[in-house]
């Protein structure tokens, strides 16, 4: 199979695992391009890609900003702090405009859920949900299990632990999706008032220890605490938080097995991790972010049909 079955990447719920698969080996490729002397591709040259940024990112923006030109696309580039949404434009009208200007593609992070799906259902380009409030986050999904494969050798049977903030999580809910269709068991780890009443129709394991949690996975995912979508205190304070649920040096090196630490980021450091864990042999987080940018390589040169 050489085609994604799917137009758009909204999110990873409904993708299939022949997708899924495919990006993730046409990654294995592109990771290969990147590390070359010469890193770009001639790829994706006569199309038009917009990146519409209606929240904050630095990650995510940079990697799919240098996978569109690493493959030779033309890039614009919006955001929305700087635009005329200021000024009461709707998402629509800002779209339709960027489109009228013969976009093909367009990559779009917005705070509210559902806005990806509401886009592909009124304009017509390709889209790319690079992370919908609480929803989705897809290309992190896929980008921590290419890292989780490339580290283990597989994802099938392998136990990953998601730590921390889940329910205000979209890397949570896309890595859950993903890792379940990949074969792999996956825990969430956290308080209880930062686990999503739905969290039981999931499929997933449910602890609040974080040292079982930590002794069960080869994988621990931490997250940061998005104290930005917290409109209510969900726990008394950072520092108690980072006494229950922190993962420092000493917990990690007194567990019976070493396992690997990744964090989607931006890092809290001292709150969900300490410094010499982030920066520990133990980590591949900036593994992930290189990853990324491959990741989006295969998932824009899929998208576009040019294989
Ligand atoms: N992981 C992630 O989405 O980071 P940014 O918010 O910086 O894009």
């Amino acid at each position: 199979m050489t085609k994604l079955s799917t137009k758009h990447l909204l999110g990873i719920k409904d993708i299939s695992v022949n997708d899924i698969n495919l990006i993730l080996t046409t990654a294995e490729s592109f990771k290969e391009v990147i590390n070359r002397p010469i890193k770009k591709v001639p790829s994706l040259r006569d199309i038009t890609i917009a990146n519409l940024f209606f929240e904050n990112s630095t990650r995510t923006k940079l990697s799919f900003e240098l996978a569109e030109k690493r493959l030779s696309a033309d890039v614009v580039n919006f955001s929305s702090s700087s635009s005329s949404v200021k000024k009461g434009e709707t998402l629509i009208d800002t779209v339709n405009n960027i489109l009228a200007m013969k976009v093909d593609m367009v990559v779009m992070r917005h705070p509210n859920p559902g806005a990806a799906l509401f886009l592909s259902k009124h304009v017509d380009a390709k889209i790319i949900n690079a992370g919908d409030g609480a929803h989705e986050h897809p290309t992190q999904a896929l980008l921590d299990a290419f890292s989780i494969k490339e580290k283990l050798g597989s994802i099938k049977g392998k136990k990953i632990a998601i730590i921390g903030d889940i329910i205000h999580s979209r890397v949570a809910l896309s890595n859950i999706f993903c890792l379940q269709k990949l074969g792999a068991e996956v825990m969430v780890c956290g308080p209880t008032t930062l686990m999503p009443k739905y969290v039981n129709s999931l499929g997933v394991k449910v602890e609040h220890n974080l040292k079982k949690a930590l002794e069960w996975c080869d994988v621990a995912n931490m997250l940061r605490i998005q104290l930005e979508r917290q409109e209510i205190k969900y726990f008394p304070s950072l520092r108690e938080y980072s006494m229950l649920f922190g993962l420092n040096k000493e917990l990690l090196n007194s567990l019976s097995k070493k396992i690997i630490i990744m964090h989607p980021g931006p890092i809290n450091r001292g709150v969900e991790i300490t410094s010499d864990v982030a920066d520990s042999d133990q980590s591949i987080i900036l593994e992930q972010v290189e990853n990324g940018v491959a990741v989006r390589m295969a998932v824009l040169f899929l998208l576009a049909g040019r294989n």
